[in-house]
């Protein structure tokens, strides 16, 4: 059995407004808190035993998943009084690892949804004798990530922080999130302050002249920073196209709760989610979104690629694409939301109030 440390504490800033009551981890995708998702995929890959770094809203994990017994698993939690960084955050819980000096330890991002095979990351790190082990994946512009060039042994020659030029961009392989540390490696970040496990302990240990290795792994992998991202990884679970044995219920075009209510001629489809106690009024038509519990669509409102937060309202015939709404906000009747619009928690929109297209 292996354990693993989950990073659950950063402030999530840009999935705001869904992140001002809820930690990014707790956002509902598919239906259930995101994290779910990695607990059980983790659990399912032979973990046995997490600990979660909080900080951000750091006390809404342990009433929700207990001591994990639920799922399988013996969870701790331990809480940052000031967030110390994904480094710092994963020194600050050593002292909760049971785990020999030699033994492998599991850390993952918070906010990946990847099919990434788990078990295959741990083996590399064994049969290659590594200090740290790196899933890699492969993306079509690397610009926003963190570059991990490897030699023709998978041996990281070097990290490139988010590049900018293109002699800058020399491998499309980007630090995918997942990590596997040697036990005793986590002891050698330093204690006390911030630190950031990319920016500081990666590149550290490198020139120190440790063994980092790459384990490049093309399955589904997506960042959920954004909203967009969000809503996209909320439907793909919808789908079936990312893995995760947390889905309730049968993948499909959607997936509605139990306690939700749909009209008969509403039209759900692309992986949509109706969350508890929320409703879809007739004649309304929702596309690869997210409803969160509690939240009223009303007669006519057309959403697409968008996400409705816990308890908001959209009006008659408003029509939303690739919006976020935040808990109980409400958007008037015949509105239109555009690409990237983000209306916060419990504003008002009234009726009639934005249009995005000419009128005929
Ligand atoms: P943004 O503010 O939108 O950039 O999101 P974020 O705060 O989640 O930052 P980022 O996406 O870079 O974080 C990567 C992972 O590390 C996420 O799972 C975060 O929850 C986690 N994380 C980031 N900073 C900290 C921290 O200071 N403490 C802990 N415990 N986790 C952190």
């Amino acid at each position: 059995m292996t354990e693993a440390i989950l990073l659950v504490g950063g402030k999530g800033t840009r999935l705001r407004p869904l992140t001002v009551h809820t930690p990014k981890p707790m956002v509902p995708a598919a239906g259930v808190p995101f994290l779910t998702h990695q607990l059980a995929r983790a659990r399912a890959a032979g973990v046995d035993h997490i600990v979660l770094a909080t900080s951000y809203l750091a006390e809404v994990f342990e009433p929700y998943f207990g001591d994990g017994a639920a799922l399988g698993l013996h969870i701790e939690y331990v809480t940052e009084e000031e967030p110390l960084g994904t480094g710092g955050a994963i020194r600050n819980v050593a002292s909760r690892l049971h785990s020999a000096p030699d033994d492998p330890v599991l850390i993952f991002n918070g906010d990946i949804l990847t099919g990434l095979n788990i078990r295959a990351l741990v083996q590399t790190h064994q049969s290659t004798s590594a200090d740290v082990s790196l899933h890699l994946t492969k993306v079509t512009d690397p610009r926003a990530y963190g570059l991990v060039p490897t030699d023709e042994t998978g041996r990281v020659t070097a990290f490139l922080e988010k590049p900018q030029t293109p002699e800058e961009i020399v491998t499309d392989q980007i630090n995918a999130g997942a990590y596997v540390f040697r036990r005793s490696v986590i002891d050698t970040i330093p204690t006390g302050r911030p630190v950031s496990v990319e920016r500081e302990t990666f590149p550290d240990l490198l020139s120190a002249g440790a063994h980092l290795q790459g384990m490049v792994d093309s399955t589904y992998w997506l960042d959920l920073g954004t909203p967009a991202a969000f809503v996209r990884g909320s439907a793909d679970l919808v789908l079936g196209r990312a893995p995760s044995p947390a889905v309730p219920g049968r993948c499909g075009d959607r997936l509605i709760l139990p306690t939700a209510r749909v009209a008969p001629d509403a039209k759900l489809a692309g992986g949509t989610v109706v969350g508890e106690g929320a409703f879809v009024a007739e004649g309304a038509r929702v596309y690869g979104s997210t409803i969160l519990p509690g939240a009223v669509i009303e007669p006519g409102a057309v959403i697409t690629d968008s996400m409705i937060g816990t308890r908001a309202r959209v009006g008659e015939r408003s029509i939303l694409t690739g919006t976020v709404i935040g808990d109980d906000a409400t958007v008037g009747a015949e509105n239109e939301l555009t690409n990237g619009a983000r209306v916060w928690c419990n504003a008002q929109i009234p009726a009639r109030s934005l249009r995005f297209s000419p009128d005929q």
